[in-house]
């Protein structure tokens, strides 16, 4: 090709104009290499300047340089355009909604024991209790002897406690959380306010309503000058708070060891009387066991069972349900965090 300057025009032309033809990046790459590469026309006008005359080469040098400066920066501009334009589309091909339903995911639950025992817990820690623990495993003295439940007692026979061999171990598996009690006593001085929610057994076999493993949960409150409407006031905003604005609760007389006067205490819901728990003023006799002075000192103290509030709560009808771990049963309701 032979250095003119129409050819540099013609040149120039062409590849502007392809240029402004590219419509992405594939076709823009493509037209780089037609024209600015080594058998572009230009490289080709560029390689004869050395073949003319020098004293023409100067001016033609300048046109050259002119119309490759315009081909650079029309590059340079169209470049620029078009990763804009690739990088908007990115963001909108590659846009994850993260509203769509998930078909697939499987989230936990906790089992609704442990929401309600949870749910218990809160509620007393919210009024300014304690949560107290003791073991499943515990000594036949805090369990029966040390509550005023003497040797002869039903509770004691091998049909109500799992006791645990070597029988001069002591050791039972405990058959209700009152034991917590006697150990809270044991070492902590009045004022005591605690709740103590936790797991107990009993040698019954397993049926829509009992099942060997079961939960309760214990309060206990010593203070001085702690009556029975003390009890009755925090049994009535418990249940409130377990059964909703409409319950109460009555008392009925009754008998446990530990507690005197003890009563069953029983709660209004869905238009009928259930059978709650125990509760009663904690016997003298066990505050003196514990070393504290009964004439300084009064308590009381209630215990109920967490399966049963369950499922009178919500209408579960046969305890297999709540001891089987079914995860459909979990889940139906929810996750109750
Ligand atoms: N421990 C008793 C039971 O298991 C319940 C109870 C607790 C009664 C505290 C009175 C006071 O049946």
């Amino acid at each position: 090709m032979s250095l003119s300057s129409q050819a540099i025009d013609v040149a120039l032309q062409s590849a502007l104009s392809a240029i402004s033809a590219a419509s992405n990046l594939e076709e823009f790459k493509a037209v780089k290499v037609e024209h600015v590469g080594d058998k572009s026309p230009i490289a080709k006008l560029n390689q004869s300047l050395g073949k003319i005359e020098a004293s023409e080469r100067a001016e033609f040098g300048k046109i050259l340089g002119a119309a490759k400066a315009a081909i650079g920066s029309a590059f340079a501009e169209k470049q620029t355009q078009l990763e804009a334009e690739r990088d908007a589309r990115v963001l909108i091909e590659e846009m994850v909604d993260v509203t769509l339903p998930a078909s697939n995911t499987h989230v936990g639950g906790l089992h609704p024991l442990t929401v309600i025992k949870n749910e218990v817990s809160d509620y007393f820690l919210s009024l300014g209790y304690a949560i107290a623990e003791g073991p499943e495993l515990e000594a036949g003295w805090l369990n029966f002897d040390s509550l005023n439940i003497p040797a002869d007692h039903p509770a004691r026979t091998m049909q109500d406690t799992f006791f645990i061999e070597p029988l001069e171990s002591g050791l039972v598996l405990r058959t209700h959380t009152s034991p917590v009690q006697m150990r809270t006593m044991l070492t902590q001085e009045p004022p005591i306010f605690i709740v103590s929610p936790g797991r107990t057994f009993r040698a019954d076999e397993l049926d829509t309503t009992h099942s060997p493993v079961f939960s309760q949960v214990e309060g206990l409150v010593v203070d001085n000058g702690i009556t029975m409407a003390h009890l009755k006031g925090a049994l009535d905003d418990f249940a409130m708070k377990m059964f909703g604005p409409d319950a109460i609760t009555r008392l009925r007389p009754s008998f446990f060891p530990f507690t005197e006067p003890s009563a069953e205490v029983d709660v209004w819901f869905n238009n009928r009387w259930i059978e709650w728990g125990g509760c009663g003023m904690v016997n003298p006799r066990v505050l003196e066991t514990a070393g504290i002075d009964s004439t300084v000192y009064s308590g009381f103290a209630f215990g109920m069972g967490l399966e049963r509030t369950l499922m009178v709560r919500q209408g579960i009808k046969d305890m297999h349900d709540i001891v089987e771990g079914d995860i459909r049963f979990s889940r139906s309701f929810g996750l109750g965090l």
